[in-house]
């Protein structure tokens, strides 16, 4: 689909891999709209990219979810939702469980999963009436085999993808002009991986798939090296599961 001359609402605009999203949409032509929950971490995104729309917004609360689409609606609407906020709670030395494994899952699947259903539910006329529109959903290479260092974030992300699959085959059963898109990062370099010492991919790159995804119309993009988790996962789910989960993570999980 064409990026050129559409409006993109992207959740967790702010920071990370929205925020990187924002610069390389804007770059293709694009309008751009961003939220978050911290209304200095949206200015200080305003600052580096001037043109962008930022609006302090939870995806976690519903009236919050009402009151962005009405603003949205004042600015004339958008024909791409960028379902990107997400949060995960490292679960290392947590055990698996207890309260705290309860308190880290219900938090991560408010935002992750349900925060995205929230938006889609309030949106999804809106892109019906546009010409031509997407919803793009974040999943990850853990939506593919399960992480004992992640274990409730990854589960909130192999819901999300079995969700957007779904979407996407509903939206074509009903011959909606609304492209599902799925883009599946493997580790990449920003906040939220900030104490992993694993290889990185960077949000430039990472980005740069997706924008090459969507012009393509290539709607699942695994990017990096979750083009090779996705095979090996396939046809080797021992070895997956142990490349996701080498060994010497075991002491920390003691
Ligand atoms: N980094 C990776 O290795 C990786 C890998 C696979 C998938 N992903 C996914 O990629 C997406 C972006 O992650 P990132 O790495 O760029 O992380 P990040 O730098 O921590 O950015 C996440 C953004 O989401 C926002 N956010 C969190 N909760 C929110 C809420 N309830 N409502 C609105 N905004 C919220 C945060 O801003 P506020 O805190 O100000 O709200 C922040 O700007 C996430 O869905 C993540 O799960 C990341």
């Amino acid at each position: 689909m064409n990026i050129k001359g559409k409006t993109i609402l992207i959740t967790g605009g702010a920071s990370g891999i929205g925020l990187e999203s924002a610069r390389q949409f804007l770059a293709e032509g694009a309008e751009v709209i961003i939220t978050g929950r911290n209304q200095a971490k949206l200015e200080a995104a305003k600052k580096m990219l001037p043109s962008v729309i930022s609006i302090k917004s939870d995806v976690e609360n519903q009236d919050d979810a009402i009151a962005l689409f009405e603003k949205v609606t004042a600015l004339g609407g958008i024909d791409i939702l960028y379902n990107n906020a997400g949060v995960g709670s490292p679960a290392l030395n947590l055990g698996i469980a207890n309260d705290q494994i309860l308190k880290n899952a219900m938090y991560e699947m408010n935002i992750n999963y349900f925060g995205v259903i929230r938006l889609n539910n309030v949106f999804i006329d809106m892109l019906k009436s546009r010409k031509e529109a997407a919803i793009i959903n974040t999943t990850s290479i853990l939506s593919l085999v399960p992480a004992l260092e992640e274990p409730t974030y990854a589960a909130t992300k192999t819901a999300l993808g079995f969700y957007t699959r779904t979407l996407r085959k509903n939206l074509e059963i009903l011959e909606s002009n609304v492209k599902v898109f799925e883009l599946l990062p493997p580790v990449v370099a920003t906040e939220m991986t900030a104490q992993r010492k694993d290889k990185k991919m960077t949000p430039e790159e990472l980005v740069k798939a997706l924008v090459s995804g969507i012009k393509k119309d290539q709607f699942t993009i695994r990017a990096g090296d979750t083009k090779l988790l996705y095979i090996v996962s396939r046809f080797f789910p021992k070895l997956a599961f142990n490349l996701v989960n080498p060994k010497k993570i075991y002491a920390g999980l003691r």
